[in-house]
């Protein structure tokens, strides 16, 4: 039998084969962040096609980290019933569930959280929010580490296996990390060890909340993409190695941060046409020139994180790694792992188009994904509808 289905724990976690669900923000909780029918669909379906872990999309930690449109909650106790929800239809169908938590930082705009958004530094306007975001005070920093803990503690009351924090994506926990983001002169910035610092206590913190035998894992951004020097592979393999002695249970590497990099993130096709057509008038043009320079900047590569996670993955030792990006055949998912550069491999794209491509690999009626990376789905979330293959 194929390694990729043989079970393999993260920390105390036992994962039934090696394929993950890479968060993937759905647009489909209520406005207010509570769990859905829609939702609870969507995972059952997942756990059903034999997916081993779920990572749920972006879970949002704060009301202050809240990004535009329909993103689930874990910021309230009122969540913890519709997560509960969640996490017992996963359950059900023998898959494990870890809920991915995130503060958007300065990418977000004033109609998501009412105010001006929060980040490190001050940098000047946003290019993809086109606004402007000032730097946190201290008490605001501690606030948002107490937030990453207390949604922990809610996770755990739901009954999920793990929590998976978000460290990329160009978001709050990213934007410290980076030396592009994070110009501050305090204890938060400054050195590596000081710009590290909001992630050593969000994962104190966490683990704290956490109940006996969870797991804690993190998505770290290998490369920011910033017009100068941010996150960079080796300053990444750097905080890997810190997050790994502070006993983290795995790591996934990403590239880019979502506003600066345009499509590093999900390499493919930009859809301009379905990016466009559903903006206000006065956006459009605008919006049309900045997608249109995109285009065929971002090629389909096959597997284009594999080198910053042989970087990476040599600084953290035996702590299981999960590589995301770009896997659609099943024989280089063997080979990556056989090869030991991940011990799991996660896919978002292609289970939007085929929720059960687990169950028809190891069944041998499917050898590739039959996904397109046209990123058609994106355009969907970006409207605000819920996510869903257009191909
Ligand atoms: C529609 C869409 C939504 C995404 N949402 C998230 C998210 O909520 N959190 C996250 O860490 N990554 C998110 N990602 C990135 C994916 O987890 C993944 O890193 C990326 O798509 C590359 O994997 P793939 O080639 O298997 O799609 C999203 C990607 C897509 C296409």
């Amino acid at each position: 039998m194929s390694v990729l289905f043989t079970p393999k724990k993260i920390g105390e976690v036992e994962v039934r084969n090696r394929f993950v669900h890479a968060a993937t923000y759905e647009s489909m909780a209520e406005e207010d962040g509570k769990v859905t029918d829609m939702l609870i669909d969507r995972y059952s379906r997942l756990a059903r096609g034999e997916v081993g872990l779920i990572v749920t999309g972006i879970a949002i930690v704060h009301p202050l980290g809240n990004v535009p449109g329909r993103a689930i909650g874990i910021h309230d106790d009122a969540m913890i019933p519709g997560l509960r929800r969640l996490v017992n239809a996963v359950h059900e169908h023998g898959a494990r569930i870890f809920i991915q938590l995130l503060h958007a930082g300065a990418q977000t705009n004033r109609r998501a959280i009412g105010r001006m958004p929060l980040a490190p530094s001050f940098i000047g306007p946003n290019p993809m929010y086109l606004n402007f975001a000032r730097p946190m005070r201290e008490g605001e920093i501690k606030e948002a580490i107490r937030a990453f803990g207390e949604a922990a503690r809610r996770a755990a009351e739901a009954g999920a296996d793990g929590v998976h924090v978000a460290a990329s994506g160009g978001y709050l926990l990213n934007e410290f990390l980076s030396p592009y983001f994070n110009r501050r002169k305090d204890e938060w910035g400054g050195s590596d060890e000081n710009r590290f610092r909001i992630m050593r206590e969000v994962i104190l913190e966490v683990r704290k909340h956490l109940a006996p035998g969870m797991a804690l894992t993190v998505k770290l951004t290998a490369n920011d993409y910033t017009p100068r020097d941010g996150m960079t592979t080796p300053l990444a393999a750097r905080y890997a190695r810190w997050m790994a002695e502070l006993g983290i249970d795995a790591l996934e590497i990403a590239s880019g941060c979502t506003t600066y990099s345009g499509w590093h993130i999900w390499r493919g096709g930009v859809p301009v046409r379905e990016l466009v057509k559903d903006l206000p008038a006065w956006q459009k043009p605008v919006a049309w020139l900045k997608f249109r320079s995109m285009a065929g900047k971002y090629d389909f590569s096959g597997p284009y994180n594999l080198e910053d996670a042989r970087v990476v993955k040599a600084a953290v030792g035996e702590v299981p790694f999960i590589l995301v990006g770009g896997l659609r055949h099943l024989s280089q998912m063997e080979e990556i792992l056989k090869e030991g550069v991940a011990e799991f491999v996660a896919l978002s794209r292609p289970l939007i188009r085929e929720p059960n491509l687990v169950k028809k690999f190891r069944e041998g009626r499917a050898e590739r994904s039959s996904c397109i990376s046209c990123n058609k789905c994106f355009a969907e979330i970006v409207h605000r509808r819920p996510l869903r293959c257009m191909a």
